[in-house]
């Protein structure tokens, strides 16, 4: 394990490249094109919707046996988040005695490539799934390919060339022995560096000459003593948002807190009565961890962005974001999420339905930071449900998102919690409608009581995505297709 300040160390096909002097908001992507001059990787949007610039993004598996990549879009990540991973792009693929990785093999045989512009992208998604799923339903590809637009071909040669890609799974893994060797050559330590008096240093991994910097905290004392002295930083996480405002609001924040390395942030405990999720944990896996037990937020998180968001982006920055339309925290409220919230060495536990003060707003204190968030698991007699309304189905932000959580006493609702988003400044419980629902039986629900205290709840306005017409209608048929199945369980009176 070595320190080294001030430069940005990835590993790509066997070797590590070294950065250094490169802005702290450089994207992946700019710097894959304009000097690595890998121009495989193209540029669409720059907003995450296309997928021409997804990139694979590894980082050493729990034993450091494997490395474990995830398709990034490349015009998001700041390049400083590379630090200490592996990088693989399209030219990564053909290596020497192999021109061609199995899926572009069939791209070409299976007609699925026509303009271009598109098939880099394509086939990056492509292989990322076939490292994790080498056996894929046509699901399994049609999910991998959600973050992929494609102009010409219609999709379904590539579908195709997917499947047939992988009725051969020997060659399909892209691991390389060197870039394991190589990931352990760059690790960045895992101890905070302290001074002779003790106090921590937290290493730049970029700094300009006026003492901006980009820095990646490797523990939770680190990053709680960097905010503490820089309270007006700008914390990055799987920075879909962040990337945004670099790209399209040419915002540069003068400190920049990378929280992929913070390793505390990084674990999921599994409690009886709920998960600790740390702030650092994707949205992909916060996905697989509730498919059982809470098939529909999973399913929530399924048509949330695409896979490159998905494995990036984090549940704690789609909190702290706080956008009214935010898919995660209607069924957060729903269930009645907690926040553990860091200021020093301090946290504080508060409940997410308490968090938001505004559009945009929230408690968080100046140099206080999201460490953790509990997702309560249900008891006995508990029901959960939740279903986001788009335009399209996956890639697409919500028109509303509802989520719902009450017990089933006799025949009765009881204990009810209800959220959407959509409806409101920010996602908010709807404690109006709940009361409608509370101690009645789902029969017994009248949609006038529902309509008046949907009426008495929010402040209409017409929104870009929809308008509140179809908002309200939206929010009564959620609460009635939530409690409708229930019909059949419960006897009629
Ligand atoms: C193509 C695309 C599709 C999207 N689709 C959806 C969608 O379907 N549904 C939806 O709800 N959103 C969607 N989003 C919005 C965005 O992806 C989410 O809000 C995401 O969860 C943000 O997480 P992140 O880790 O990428 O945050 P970042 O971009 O890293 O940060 C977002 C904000 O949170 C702050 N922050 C991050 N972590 C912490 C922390 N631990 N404590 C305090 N502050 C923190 C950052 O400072 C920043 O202000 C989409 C975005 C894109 C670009
Ligand atoms: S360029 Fe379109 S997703 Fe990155
Ligand atoms: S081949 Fe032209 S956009 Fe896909």
């Amino acid at each position: 394990m070595t320190e080294v300040t001030n430069t940005v160390r990835f590993a790509l096909d066997g070797q590590v490249v070294e950065v250094k002097g490169e802005r702290r908001t450089t994207t992946v992507l700019n710097y894959l094109r304009e000097e690595l001059r890998r121009t495989g990787t193209k540029e669409g949007c720059a907003e995450g919707d296309c997928g021409a610039c997804v990139v694979l993004v590894g980082e050493l598996n729990h034993d450091a046996s494997a490395i474990d990549y995830v398709p990034v879009n490349s015009c998001l990540q700041l390049l400083p988040t590379l630090d200490g991973k592996s990088l693989k792009t399209v030219e990564s693929l053909s290596r020497p005695g192999v021109a061609q990785h199995p899926i572009q093999e069939a791209m070409v045989t299976c007609h699925a490539s026509q303009c271009g512009f598109c098939t880099p992208g394509i086939v990056m998604s492509l292989v990322q799934m076939a490292q994790v799923t080498p056996e894929p339903t046509r699901q399994d590809i049609t999910d991998a390919l959600s973050g992929n637009l494609c102009r010409c071909t219609g999709y379904k040669p590539i579908i195709d060339a997917a499947q047939k890609a992988c009725e051969n799974t020997a060659s399909l893994s892209i691991q390389d022995p060197m870039d394991i060797k190589l990931l352990k050559q760059i690790k960045r330590s895992d101890h905070p560096t302290l001074s002779l008096e003790g106090d921590i240093i937290v290493q730049p991994v970029v700094r300009t000459r006026k003492g901006n910097e980009f820095v990646s905290p490797g523990t939770l004392a680190e990053l709680s003593h960097y905010l503490l002295e820089h309270p007006q930083a700008t914390l990055v996480a799987g920075s879909s948002e962040i990337g945004l405002q670099v790209n399209k609001d040419f915002v540069r924040p003068d400190h920049i807190v990378y929280i992929g390395h913070v390793k505390e942030l990084q674990t999921i405990q599994t409690l009886p009565s709920h998960w600790r999720v740390g702030a650092g944990v994707g949205l992909q896996e916060v996905m697989h961890l509730c498919a059982k037990e809470l098939p529909d937020f999973s399913e929530v998180l399924r048509r949330f962005g695409s896979p490159p968001i998905r494995y990036t982006a984090t549940l704690a920055g789609n909190i702290a974001n706080g956008s009214p339309i935010g898919d995660s925290m209607p069924c957060l409220m729903a269930l009645g999420s907690q926040l553990g919230l860091r200021h020093g060495k301090k946290t504080r536990e508060v409940a997410l339905e308490d968090f938001y003060t505004g559009i945009k707003k929230n408690i968080l204190q100046p140099g206080e930071f999201i460490e953790y968030i509990t997702i309560p698991r249900l008891k006995a007699n508990e029901r959960f449900a939740a279903h986001k309304v788009s335009k399209r189905f996956e890639q697409d932000i919500s028109a509303t998102c509802a989520a719902i959580r009450f017990t089933l006493s006799g025949d009765k609702l009881t204990h009810v919690r209800l959220a959407y988003n959509g409806l409101s400044p920010y996602p908010a419980r709807a404690k109006k409608i709940e009361k409608v629902l509370e101690g009645v039986r789902p029969s017994d629900v009248k949609t006038s009581d529902l309509d008046q205290a949907i009426a008495q709840s929010f402040t209409p306005r017409d929104g870009l995505r929809a308008t509140w017409a179809y908002r309200a209608l939206l929010a009564r048929n959620l609460v009635l297709k939530f409690i409708h199945p229930l019909d059949l369980e419960v006897s009629p009176s």
